[in-house]
Order: structure tokens, then sequence, then C-alpha cells
């Protein structure tokens, strides 16, 4: 059995968060939010615990965790920081923020939340909800998203009931996330590397501490070996067959051709406004790269309960957060895009 809470997403009650935290130290489940995505947390200094996130999830072990902080100083907790707290300065106005830090490992950390590797990742999130239930566990709280193995992340809790009902403990139900997107994944292990584009564009990194390496596009190749741990290529999907376009140049075009399907369009305001006379289900991403965001995943889950088998969408300019809305697309798209 699931039990939900509803919390105040600003000011939450403390009794709320001491029985969540209860939850934590006795080595349960707990579902919150951030202002990313809604997290599957677990004690993470817990093996235990942290194994029920794999089982809950289905999600491969081979598929490492991000550690959740209280704040920027418990980095060095978890962590050997070693040279790096000049960098750590460098980042520090964006966090607490949707930035995952890459960092060797201290020997606190249980294998099972780096998948068995000698780096952990850590974050400290925003979200006044994510913050409290953090505090009052008094550990880091290991959580991926709350989502099972490649579905779309959660965005609100009704997706996270939908994949996890009965899988987890507790669910703290506080609203919408407000970024929509998980947290950019930014390695400190060698030259900063970005590893995940997210809620915090890469324009913004390198305005801190100059070049942030790309990852070798060869990650992008489906059989290509894993260079990043969890970083598959099929990931984010929906279930119907996501038809990805380049961008909206051949819209009208393509909507004509798969028409006859059950056909769903996850596209923005101006996009649908080409497509009048298109026999479709329409899902509404709004104008601007901040309300696509936070629709997506919504979108994405939407049109496959509204029993689409092909759902037609474009790739953004890739400034700001267009980066990680591309990849996002890209994946749930399998890595075809239609040109
Ligand atoms: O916004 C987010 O990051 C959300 C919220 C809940 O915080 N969490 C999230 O977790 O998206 P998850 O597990 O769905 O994605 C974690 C990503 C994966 O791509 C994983 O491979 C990467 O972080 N990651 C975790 N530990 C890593 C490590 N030691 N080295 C490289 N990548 C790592
Ligand atoms: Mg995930």
């Amino acid at each position: 059995m699931t039990r939900v809470i509803e919390v105040d997403p600003i000011n939450p009650n403390p009794n709320q968060m001491l029985e969540a935290a209860q939850v934590i130290r006795a080595s349960g489940l707990v579902a919150f939010p951030t202002e990313t995505v809604y997290g599957l947390g677990a004690n993470g200094l817990d093996a235990v615990a942290v194994k029920k996130i794999f089982a809950a999830k289905q999600r491969p072990s081979s598929d490492p965790l991000i550690l959740h902080l209280e704040d920027v100083s418990q980095f060095s907790s978890i962590a050997v920081l070693d040279g790096l707290e000049p960098l750590l300065s460098k980042l520090s106005s964006l966090m607490p923020g949707a930035l995952t830090l890459v960092l060797p490992k201290k020997d606190i950390v249980p294998l099972g939340v780096t998948a068995g590797g000698k780096s952990v990742a850590a974050r400290v999130p925003s979200h006044p909800v994510a913050h409290a239930l953090i505090a009052a566990s008094g550990v880091p709280i290991a959580a991926p998203s709350a989502n099972l193995f490649s579905r779309p992340s959660p965005t609100n809790a009704a997706m996270v009931l939908e994949d996890l009902s009965g899988r987890i403990d507790l669910l703290l139900d506080a609203g919408d996330s407000s970024i929509g997107l998980e947290s950019t994944v930014l390695s400190l292990l060698g030259a900063p590397t970005l590893l995940r584009p997210g809620g915090v564009p890469l324009e913004n990194l390198e305005a801190l501490i100059g070049e942030v390496l790309l990852p070798n596009e060869a990650i992008l190749e489906p059989d290509q070996a894993q260079p990043a741990p969890g970083m598959l290529i099929k990931h984010y999907s929906p279930k119907a067959k996501l038809l990805l376009l380049e961008s909206e140049a051949h819209l009208l075009e393509v909507a004509r051709e798969f028409a006859a399907f059950n056909l769903g369009l996850l596209l923005p305001t101006t996009s649908l406004e080409m497509l009048p006379q298109i026999r479709a289900i329409r899902f509404d991403l709004g104008s601007d790269f901040s309300s696509i965001a936070a629709r997506l995943f919504a979108g994405m889950r939407f049109l496959d309960r509204a029993g689409c088998t092909h759902i037609l969408a474009h790739q953004f300019s890739s400034f700001g957060l267009g980066r990680a809305l591309n990849d996002r697309l890209f994946r749930a798209a399998e890595g075809q895009v239609i040109r």
C-alpha cells in the first residue's frame, strides 16, 4: 500500500516531514517532489534501502543513483574534494538547484548507490519539501526519478502513482515540479564534462567555470558501450512511437502522412497552429522553453493514455533549456530524427 500525503509546497508541515523521515530511517521508500522531477527516495547510506529502489523501479543495478543533500557543505561528507574547492565555489550560485556533480566517492557511500563505481553523483535540491525531508531524515537521500525504468520522469504525484502505486511506502504530493526536466549532470572527475543536459543550461555553467566538455557523440549510437552509466539511448519513452522532426519545416507533410493512425501532437502552440486541419489528439506545450520543459513529460503520458500509437514532435534550437529538451526527445525517439 502506498500512502499519499498532501504537503504544502512552500511551507511543509514539520510533523509530516518527521513522519516521512521515519519511513526513510526505517529503510522504506518515499517519493518526494523536487524542483526538477519527483524522486524515489531511500536512505542513501543504507545498502538494504537502496536495493529496494532498484526493485521498485525495475531499474538495472548498473545505473547509479544521485544522492540528495541538505546543503552544499555536505558534499565533503560523501565525496573527496581535494583540489575541487575552487570549482565548487564558482558553481555555488547554482546550488541549491538542478545541478548534479559527479565526484570521487568516500567509503561511507554504499556501492549500491554508485553501481559499484568509485564516483558518486550528488545534488542539493532547492524544493522546500525535498530540503525539509532531507533535513528531517538526517541522511543523504538516494533518489532516481520516481518512474518505472525507461518511462518518462514524473512531474506530479499522479504520474508517480501511475508507475509506482503499491510499490512504495509513501508519496509526498506537493503539486507540479517547476522545471519539469531532470538535473544537469556535470562530472568533475577530470576536466568538467556535461554527462546529461538538464535544468541548468550549459551556458550558465560555462559562464561560471569556462569550457565544459561534451561527452563523445558516440554515446548516441545505440550499440556503442555506454561511457556514462545510465545514459542509455532508450529512456524517457512514451509507449507510442515518437516521430521526431529535426525542425518545424516538414511538420504539415509528416502530420498528413500519419493522420490515418491514432496520432498525437506534442508541440508548442505556434506549431499546433500550423496544423489546423489535422485530425489528431493535441497536447499544447506552450510557447517558451520553460513551459515546454514543464509540460513535456506530462504530454508524453497524456498522449499515451489517450491511446495514441504515434506522437509527432520536433526539436528546438539547442540554446538554454533547448539542449535538454532535445536530449529527452531524441532518447524518447530512440535516436531517430526525421530530416
Ligand atoms: O533531477 C534529477 O536529477 C532527478 C531528481 C529526483 O533529483 N533524479 C534523476 O535521477 O534524474 P536518475 O536516476 O533518473 O538519473 C541519474 C543520472 C543518470 O543518468 C545516471 O547515470 C547519472 O545520473 N549518474 C548517477 N551517478 C553517476 C556517476 N557516479 N557517474 C556518472 N553518472 C552518474
Ligand atoms: Mg530517471
